[in-house]
């Protein structure tokens, strides 16, 4: 008892500003460490210097978290990690190690681990050994095996504990209200950017940068919801929408091909301009709903080289704006074999971010309700389409990139389950290999009725037995019954 009030003051203290900071860099220090040694223990054996190293170095380093923090939890919540009551930054440095214990742990079942102080450097060994291994078995067994495992190799100074079901939803609803915040901030300040530059003002770079830097921010502390709510899609504001779903797309996609925070971040300034040369063709254009005379399709298929045009006056004007910027306006629809638009006079090769761009930026129109095209199409079909038609002319290896970020039924998808319900698709799986379960809302039962509030399930869990409770039997049209999908992500 004498322990835990003490644990509290301490925790109290660490709470305060640097205190806080200081423990995060801890905290930091500590799972790549525990990266390490995974590593380490993975590619050699266990006499081996490279494994005595790592493990001394991470003993260590829970030594010294003790002895001024008084307790050491690694929890998980969400997709967030926890030191104690300090929540970890995901950065550069440790992207992939937190990455990989934060998918370790939840294929183990696990939580939490806390570790108390005498954790020796063989407790160490055995415990990484196992939780490291791959299993057929559900998480929950695995939690089982692993706590059962450590008993019998007498190991008291490493404790696995359960994941606690309340802190998720706390924790995610929190996620989900900043990704709101992000969102609509970033519909605002675009909106304001590109009817500036239609009136011929300057808009403010600066807001510009700041947009994207919260987007790339968003996107690598936790990029589920931020992605959900590209399936708003507001059919008023479309143009801005676009743009914002286009930048939170390529950032996502670009983060998994490995780009850097500063590529991503560039990345992202691009794809939210990449249609700024829009504002230079008339609204009427835009709007039109009957089929455009080749005088006026000349005039929108101008937008690429106006778009350069545009940003070349900002950069005029105010900060830098990065080429990378123009050669995505301009390169944008031109496709790989470049039988697109415009025609360049020499043989060209797209930029990485212009493939990048392409791809999410024609998913992301395909899926959109427009004025010219009214009913739009399923998620799930468009990203077929554009896997399977070499006419499009997109780069086939960001194509599957994406397929793999959104899953094969994209967030916002309505789909038909075996159970004869009806449900949205409202996140990928965290599991890679789950890419046909992901997280709905189911939005009507078996007999039809609509369920407010949508309950959610996830997709990939099995009863006992093994077996699964729902699986995707096709994808349906949500106007067909009367759904406006957008509605389920606000
Ligand atoms: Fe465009
Ligand atoms: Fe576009």
């Amino acid at each position: 008892m004498a322990e835990s009030v003490s644990r509290s003051e301490v925790r109290g203290g660490g709470l305060s500003g640097a205190g806080s900071a200081h423990l995060r860099r801890r905290g930091r220090d500590y799972v790549i460490a525990l990266y390490a040694a995974l590593r380490a223990i993975r590619l050699y054996p266990a006499e081996h210097t490279a494994v005595q190293k790592t493990l001394g170095e991470l003993t260590q380093l829970g030594e010294e978290i003790l002895e001024s923090e008084r307790e050491l939890d690694l929890r998980i919540s969400g997709e967030f990690l926890f030191l104690n009551s300090t929540r970890l930054r995901l950065d550069l440095t440790n992207y992939a190690s937190i990455g990989y214990w934060l998918r370790l742990c939840k294929a183990s079942g696990v939580g939490s681990i806390r570790v108390y102080s005498g954790a020796m450097m063989r407790d160490w060994l055995v415990f990484l050994s196992m939780l490291d291994e791959t299993s057929e078995d559900s998480p929950y067994e695995r939690l089982g095996a692993l706590s059962d495992h450590l008993v019998r190799t007498n190991i008291r100074n490493i404790e696995v504990v359960a994941p606690i079901e309340e802190d998720d939803s706390e924790f995610s609803e929190e996620a989900k209200k900043a990704a709101m915040r992000t969102y609509n901030q970033s519909v605002a300040v675009t909106k304001e950017v590109i009817n500036s530059v239609r009136m011929g003002r300057t808009p403010s770079i600066r807001k510009i940068k700041r947009v994207v830097q919260g987007i790339v921010d968003q996107i690598l502390n936790e990029e589920t919801s931020l992605i959900g709510l590209t399936a708003i899609r507001d059919y008023d504001e479309y143009t801005f929408t676009h743009s914002v779903n286009v930048c939170i797309f390529a950032v996502a996609l670009g983060r998994r091909l490995g780009l850097t925070k500063i590529q991503l971040f560039d990345l992202g300034l691009s794809a939210l301009m990449h249609d700024v040369g829009k504002s230079r063709v008339p609204l009427g254009f835009l709007h039109k709903t009957e089929e455009l005379s080749e005088e006026e399709w000349q005039r929108i298929a101008a937008h690429p080289w106006l778009g350069v045009l545009a940003l070349f006056q900002l950069r005029g004007q105010q900060e830098d704006v990065s080429y990378r910027a123009m050669t995505v306006a301009y390169e944008h629809h031109m496709r790989v074999d470049l039988s697109g638009y415009p025609k360049p006079l020499r043989p060209r090769s797209m930029s990485m971010a212009s493939r990048i761009v392409a791809v999410v930026d024609g998913y992301d129109a395909a899926t959109t309700r427009r004025v010219y095209q009214t009913t739009p199409y399923p998620p799930s079909s468009v990203l077929q389409e554009m896997r399977d038609n070499p006419k499009r002319g997109l780069d086939q290896i960001v194509v599957k990139a994406f397929i793999n970020l959104l899953g094969i039924y994209p967030v916002g998808t309505l789909v038909v389950l075996d159970s004869f319900e009806l449900a949205i698709v409202y996140a990928a799986n965290p599991r890679h290999n789950m890419l046909s379960r992901p997280i709905v809302k189911i939005v009507s039962d078996a007999q039809g009725n609509m369920l407010h509030p949508a309950p959610e399930a996830d997709l990939a869990q099995t009863h006992a037995s093994g077996d699964y409770p729902r699986t995707i039997i096709k994808t349906a049209d949500p106007e067909r019954y009367g759904i406006n999908v957008g509605d389920y992500f606000v």
